[in-house]
């Protein structure tokens, strides 16, 4: 790997000392009832791939059937399923109505302030064909973007379904960015609408989300609407002809709203994600393939069941929300738990009381999550009856062992397997991880791909590495891969299918394949910075940065962390006659929470009047992660100034 690609995994600095040879087979009484239990299952699918997802396809209910499974003629540019046309929301709401499932609960939503309700697929239907009829009274329409910034409540689902209901593309933006970001995710996607809420309550305090946007959303010219939903009952003053607000637009709407028929390929809906630059990726995906991918990865991975209790911890805001909290679950017909808080509010056995409290047998969360836990020790987990939980999963970033067997003994009581799903926004679906009842699991692995997907580890020329380390790359489309970056094709291109050709998947990460064939993941070989699983680019973080008046330059690194896997640590060199104090440090964290959100907020910062760099004048990344760590500096004899670094290394020494 070139200078700047070298990684900075995020197990790598963590408990190296700790890696357990122990492996975990499948409880037989597990095994007996999975889903997938007949261990053909891999050869099958890898002997006609395209049968395997057909055959998953059809489970979908289709307006049109599809005419060919998979038009591979242009690659990048897969075609899945090409002549059907279906509806995203009729398969995930009418359909289990029809089937006498209407009083079924799709959600048990519990709110952070300890409001409950039991969110039938019968009140899903009802609500969404009411947004859906919402939306099209303000001449929203098939094609058009909608954009949707929302806490963890009900509405948010309902709203993304709506937006399928009538051919809508959905442009989620997670709660937690800040107004900058919305409005800039809102510019490049060009949204005609906008649907949020008063406030998000977040630790017992209402958090401003639709006056925080008002300011920026101004100026946005294709912004025709903004709805509004009522969450903490704040009354944000509202701009009369552009605000509407959703209990009297959707309340005052008919409560029937025929599906829009959809191609296969119609975009479903765009997710806007970090990669190498300060500029975000609008991730495309479309109607078939992705409800195919996420369908048959939630019912295989999860190993779901009709009286399952299902909960996934994530926001809605990513793309584990938008696979493994709506479609998934609901074209699967699952009940689920939809929590809207904080885990540790008002104490830190929150997530524990609410499992018990609805019998969830399943759990999906993120490997910080579980640190987290770990931290504020076992004692939360043990005052509940966790025993109904008989699955349990992770996602976001590498699995340390030490958490992953913490998890294991503690929350799943030594009983439940663990599925460490390995996947991305590009890829839709889960593409490598165990299938509970047939995989011997290594903590810390996320094992083997998925049937149908095909991955190997290459070389820097692009030759497959049998056993040992490179770049992770998937070498055979699958259904719900994302078919382009929104309006920029070339753009795709460029970032995923040059560097290994147009029908190999480069996805930017580095791994290690073992003696057995399990992947481990390693981390980014992007600058990309996966903090508590959430990704961000050192570009976007760097151009915060140097927005800030007193910033003259800023370099990004990411840094191994116990909590959150990687941190972002900042080098900054001060505008002229500002002082690198720790009043300009807590300064520029603010600013950068206020450009981008808390979560981009340095973790660490060094001053220094100027960066390590070439003598052409590039900085020089590898040097800023050696001084980060304290290490030994490697090859220093590009350096241009070597005072600079002994400058930053006495600074970090103190
Ligand atoms: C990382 C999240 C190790 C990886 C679903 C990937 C993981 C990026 C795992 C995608 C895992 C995700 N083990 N690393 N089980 N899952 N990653 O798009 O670096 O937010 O490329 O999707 O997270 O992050 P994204």
């Amino acid at each position: 790997m070139s200078e700047d690609q070298s990684t900075a995994g995020s197990d790598g600095g963590l408990d190296v000392l700790l890696r357990t040879e122990q492996t975990f087979p499948p409880p037989p009484e597990f095994a007996a009832q999975a889903n997938a239990s007949d261990p053909g299952i891999y050869e099958r699918a890898d002997a006609d791939p395209e049968a395997w997802w057909g055959s998953w396809a059809e489970k979908l209910e289709w307006i049109e059937p599809f005419d060919e499974i998979l038009d591979w003629s242009d690659p990048p540019f897969a075609k899945w399923f090409t002549g059907g046309k279906l509806n995203v929301s009729a398969n995930c709401l009418d359909r289990h109505v029809a089937a006498g499932d209407g009083d079924r609960v799709a959600y048990y939503w519990e709110g952070e302030d300890g409001t409950r309700k039991e969110i039938t697929y019968a009140w899903l239907l009802e609500q969404t064909q009411k947004a859906a009829n919402g939306l099209k009274s303000l001449g929203i329409g098939k094609g058009d973007v909608v954009g949707v910034y929302m806490p963890m409540v009900p509405e948010a689902a309902v709203a993304m379904l709506a937006c399928t209901r009538i051919g809508a593309i959905h442009n989620v933006v997670f709660g937690g960015f800040s107004a900058g970001s919305v409005v800039e995710r809102m510019e490049v996607s060009g949204a005609k609408a906008l649907i949020t809420a008063d406030a998000t309550l977040r630790r017992g305090k209402p958090t401003p989300m639709k006056e925080a946007i008002d300011p920026a959303i101004a100026d946005l010219e294709t912004l025709e609407h903004v709805i509004v939903v009522d969450r903490a009952g704040s009354n944000p003053p509202m701009t009369e002809g552009r605000d509407h607000r959703w209990e009297e637009l959707v309340g005052g709407a008919g409560g029937d709203c025929p599906p829009e028929p959809m191609d296969s390929e119609d975009p479903l809906f765009i997710l806007y994600t970090s990669g190498s630059t300060a500029k975000p990726k609008g991730i495309q995906h479309t109607t078939a393939g992705y409800l195919t991918g996420v369908t048959a990865t939630h019912k295989l991975v999860f190993d779901l069941k009709d009286d399952d209790v299902y909960w996934c911890a994530a926001d809605i805001g990513w793309i584990t929300g938008h696979s493994y909290i709506v479609y998934g679950p609901l074209a699967n017909g699952a009940t689920s738990v939809m929590y809207e808080g904080a885990p540790n509010y008002p104490a830190e056995d929150r997530w524990w009381e609410i499992a018990e409290r609805y019998g969830a047998t399943i759990f999906y969360t993120a490997p910080t999550a579980i640190r987290a836990c770990m931290k504020w020790g076992v004692e939360h987990v043990e005052k509940h009856d966790l025993s109904k939980l008989r699955l349990l999963g992770s996602v976001g970033e590498p699995i340390n062992p030490r958490a992953w067997l913490w998890y294991h003994e503690n929350v799943g009581g030594g009983r439940c397997p663990i599925v460490d799903t390995w996947w991305q926004t590009e890829t839709g679906a889960i593409m490598i991880t165990p299938l509970p009842g047939l995989t011997t699991t290594k903590p810390g692995s996320a094992t083997v791909p998925f049937p149908g997907i095909e991955a190997k580890i290459l070389d820097e020329s692009g030759a497959e590495i049998a056993e040992g380390g490179g770049h992770l790359a998937l070498t055979r489309p699958w259904p719900s891969m994302a078919r382009t970056l929104y309006q920029e094709p070339e753009r795709f291109v460029e970032t995923y299918w040059k560097r290994f050709g147009p029908d190999t998947y480069q996805v930017g990460d580095a791994a290690r394949i073992d003696e057995d064939g399990y992947f481990w993941i390693v981390g980014r070989t992007d600058d990309v910075i996966n903090v508590s699983g959430h990704r961000l680019s050192t570009m976007e973080v760097e151009s915060a940065l140097v927005s800030h008046p007193k910033v003259a330059e800023a370099a990004v690194i990411g840094v191994p962390d116990e909590d959150t896997g990687q941190a972002i640590f900042a080098f900054v060199t001060p505008s002229g006659g500002t002082v690198g104090d720790d009043e300009l440090e807590a300064e520029l964290r603010d600013h950068v929470a206020e450009k981008i959100g808390k979560l981009a907020r340095p973790k660490q910062m060094a001053f220094a009047d100027d960066l390590p760099k070439t003598r052409s004048g590039k900085i020089m990344r590898r040097l800023l992660r050696d001084i980060a760590a304290g290490e030994e500096l490697g090859d220093v004899s590009t350096l241009r100034d070597p005072e600079v670094v002994e400058s930053l290394q006495k600074q970090l020494a103190v």
